[in-house]
């Protein structure tokens, strides 16, 4: 590991080493020693680590976690498994109040404490479960040629018999029917509708037929109704999720590959949290600062009825309609050779009609929450997360997920109970609820949260799925990604086949999986969207980890996501036939992960890394961006008059960051001969601490999404499952871009200097004095 057991230096030395006079070190100094003082030393006098000298620590950290990794067991997952999956559970509902009283209650037998549920009133989305939506098409005599069931069918009974399971249907979908001529846009992103538009179909009066896959859904209906679609109709393209064919040996419950009347549901909402309550938490006692006209207004939730479709259904359109073939990257597989046409409408006057029964309804949901307090600095907060609410069952999003976390609980106070081990460091366990409408649990909370979150959240980990049974997949900031790839190296290799063939850890076959040739580690980027590790990260600086283990492929998702064939089956029989093996090592490397940062003396926090991360890949990112705008030489120069500020910043970042770890390093040898100094540490501490802190612009980065407010990293505008780099220089040129004018050139050399900003205030943050 490789912050483990450092330790201290006196008091009087400085933190960075950087040479002052004298008389500056002292004011320092004493300043730490005060703040220590003040804030946490007077109830932390005494620590566990002033007994041992490194290399025993070491040893310590090693077998302790090695202990809690062997607690962790496959038969206690598949128990809590087919506990949280045994009914459909969608937030809101009385089913998923169970399965959060489900969660508490296994998390209190564990053992944790505190544990308790949070409530929010949030608004959520139902169909009509009496009445189906349907896709009707009908000759121009009037007479019904084809009508949808708008219900998949039950597969395996033991499972999936629970009521209303097999609904087709969207969240935030509008209320209605819509009747017009079908246009197909390929996946329904920006570059879709502009090239159907060159190709000269027009969208505006018509269903928008679209493609799951390639972004995010929510994002596709708002492009749609943007361009004036009065309807949409979403479907997974057998070339996506039945590769190798749709005949039913070759498709589940056989393969893991989506069979012919499953579709994927979802939500539509654009953006996060409840649409009702921006920036505030929707508590009982507050008032919420949107209506629902004006959540459609600003096109938060959808106007137009949207449906989803299995590629059986999509079939039926797809071999009528009319117009020209789409192009050959617009092609998929649906009916085998058949050709895709752009449309308008159907060949011999065929008539489509969508019918969407779907109502807005305010619901209670909670989120559950637990703790393991820490020996020695509970106010420090490692915080693991997944939510628990699902589409029907669940199984693998997010219930996977779910049962392990659980298991992780429970193995850490097994340890607890039969060892000496406790973490030093409070771990904070979260379950949260209405993830799937839109993040809402987790939004909710850190907006009520996030001054506490600020001062005391080291880390939040999140797991939302697992997704297949290939490799170990992480994203996660700068600072945290060394830790991230440390960790899979302690963390046993479940796959038989990939033990034999000398790759022993998880880290070994992510390497094989997923590498960055050029870096020669794992690939590892900074996450975006679509899971609950976003609003901790975008609005409130906390930095983050989101892991799962994934397939090969760069698909989306895995083929069953979001079906009503989510059910434990699925986990065990077909995508994690080892006993479970890849659960259990998904919990490894998350209690892996908790315990380091819970027992390290010093927080495994690499600024080093951020330094060189904006200098080798940020920078040369931004300036390409620059270039390419279109303006006057000399408002070019002012440009990049500015960008060269922000430049120097950040060497100067690489500098400061260099000289700070270097003291960390200094101590970390001379730690046996050093007595332990755990103000000096609590010092290094909080700077580390607070640096993911400095790239949050309370004045928020982007215009359209204010819950977004970390400059460097945001949630992407054209596709919430990817990130975005600096969103609000882009914006600026963007703005300019649409519309030439000084104070937008203004703008974007004012956005470039609040990046620059944000990296003076980590320097700061890292200098002993300012
Ligand atoms: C597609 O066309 C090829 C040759 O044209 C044919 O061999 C194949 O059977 C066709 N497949 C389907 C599913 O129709
Ligand atoms: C949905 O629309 C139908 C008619 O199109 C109407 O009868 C029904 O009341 C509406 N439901 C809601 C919840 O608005
Ligand atoms: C740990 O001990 C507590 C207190 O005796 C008990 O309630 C809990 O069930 C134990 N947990 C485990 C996982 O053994
Ligand atoms: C997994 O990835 C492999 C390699 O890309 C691909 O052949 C296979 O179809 C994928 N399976 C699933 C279920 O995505
Ligand atoms: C891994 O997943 C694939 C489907 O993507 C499946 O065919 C295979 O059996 C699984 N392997 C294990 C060991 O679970
Ligand atoms: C921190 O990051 C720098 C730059 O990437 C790297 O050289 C150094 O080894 C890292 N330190 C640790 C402890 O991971
Ligand atoms: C650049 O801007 C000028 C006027 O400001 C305009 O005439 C020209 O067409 C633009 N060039 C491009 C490539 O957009």
């Amino acid at each position: 590991m490789p912050y483990v057991g450092v330790g201290a230096q006196k008091a009087s030395t400085s933190l960075t080493g950087t040479p002052m006079v004298k008389a500056y070190i002292a004011i320092a100094a004493s300043l730490v020693v005060v703040i220590c003082i003040t804030a946490i030393g007077v109830h932390h006098s005494e620590r566990k680590f002033n007994k041992y000298n490194k290399v025993s620590i070491d040893d310590i950290h090693q077998s302790d976690a090695r202990t809690i990794q062997d607690n962790i067991k496959s038969e206690n997952i598949k128990k809590y498994l087919r506990i949280f999956t045994k009914d459909p559970h969608i937030a809101g509902t009385d089913a998923n109040k169970k399965v959060a009283y489900a969660i508490a209650s296994a998390w209190s037998e564990a053992g944790l404490e505190d544990v308790h549920t949070l409530p929010y009133e949030v608004l959520l989305s139902y169909p009509d479960f009496e009445n189906p939506n349907s896709v009707v098409i009908k000759k121009s005599s009037g007479d019904e040629v084809f009508r949808s069931k708008g219900v998949s069918p039950v597969i395996i009974p033991d499972e999936q018999s629970g009521k209303y399971a097999g609904h087709q249907w969207l969240a935030y979908a509008g209320n209605g029917s819509a009747s017009a001529e079908v246009v197909y846009v390929n996946r329904g992103n920006a570059n879709d509708f502009k090239n159907l538009k060159l190709m000269g179909v027009e969208v505006k009066g018509k269903i928008a037929l679209m493609r799951y896959g390639h972004g995010f859904r929510g994002d596709k209906v708002y492009k749609a109704q943007q361009a004036g679609a009065i309807g949409a109709i979403l479907f997974s393209d057998t070339s996506d999720v039945a590769q190798d064919g749709v005949e039913s040996e070759h498709v589940y419950p056989k393969t893991i590959w989506m069979p012919n009347e499953a579709v994927q549901r979802g939500s539509l909402m654009h953006g996060d949290g409840d649409p009702l309550s921006p920036h505030y938490p929707s508590k009982k006692e507050l008032f919420k600062g949107r209506t629902i006209d004006e959540a459609k207004e600003e096109s938060v939730l959808p106007s137009i009825p949207v449906l989803p479709v299995s590629y059986t259904t999509a079939l039926q359109i797809l071999k009528r309609m009319s117009g020209r073939p789409a192009p050959s990257d617009w092609q998929g597989l649906v009916g085998g050779n058949l050709t895709y046409k752009l449309g308008p409408g159907f060949l011999n006057g065929e008539k489509l009609t969508i019918n969407v029964h779907s109502e807005l309804k305010t619901k209670r949901i909670r989120n559950v929450i637990g703790y393991i307090r820490g020996s020695e600095e509970p106010d420090r907060y490692i915080m693991l997360g997944n939510h628990f609410d699902a589409w029907v069952y669940g199984s693998i999003d997010p219930n996977s997920g779910t049962a392990v976390l659980a298991e992780v609980a429970r193995a850490m106070m097994q340890t607890i109970n039969e060892t000496s081990w406790r973490p030093a460091r409070t771990i904070v366990f979260n379950a949260w609820d209405a993830e799937e409408f839109g993040l809402i649990g987790s939004t909710e909370f850190v907006e009520e949260f996030v001054d506490v979150l600020q001062k005391r959240a080291v880390v939040y980990i999140n797991m939302d799925c697992i997704q297949g049974n290939a490799s170990l997949h992480v994203d996660t900031v700068p600072i945290l990604e060394h830790i991230a790839i440390e960790a899979a190296k302690h963390v046993p290799n479940p796959s038989k086949r990939e033990r034999d063939r000398g790759r022993k850890t998880v880290y070994d076959t992510w390497m094989k999986v997923f590498p960055d040739k050029k870096a020669g580690v794992p690939k590892v980027r900074v996450p975006g969207g679509g899971s609950d590790h976003a609003p901790f990260l975008n609005f409130a600086g906390v930095p983050v980890i989101n892991f799962n283990y994934k397939n090969y492929s760069t698909f989306d998702t895995y083929p069953l996501y979001h079906t009503m064939y989510e059910t434990p089956f699925t986990n065990i029989h077909l995508m994690d036939t080892e006993d479970l093996g890849v659960h259990r090592a998904i919990g490894q490397y998350w209690a892996e992960l908790a315990k380091t940062f819970a027992d390290e003396v010093i927080l495994p926090m690499n600024t080093t890394h951020l330094a060189t991360i904006m200098i080798r890949s940020y920078l040369p990112q931004l300036k390409a961006s620059i270039s390419g705008i279109n303006v006057s030489r000399t408002d070019f120069e002012d440009i990049r008059t500015q960008y060269a500020l922000l430049s120097k910043s950040a060497q100067d970042l690489l500098t400061m960051s260099k000289k700070f770890q270097e003291t960390m390093q200094f101590t970390q040898h001379s730690f046996s001969q050093n007595p332990y100094d755990p103000k000096h540490v609590n010092a290094v501490n909080e700077r580390l601490i607070s640096t993911e802190r400095c790239f949050i612009n309370p004045r928020g980065v982007s215009k359209h999404n204010p819950s977004a407010r970390h400059v460097l990293f945001s949630v992407s505008d054209s596709d919430s499952y990817s990130n975005s780099l600096m969103a609000g220089i882009q914006n600026a040129i963007d703005g300019y871009e649409s519309s030439p004018s000084k104070k937008n050139l203004q703008e974007i050399i004012n956005q470039i200097s609040i990046v620059q900003y944000s990296v003076i205030c980590v320097v700061n943050t890292l200098r002993d004095v300012i």
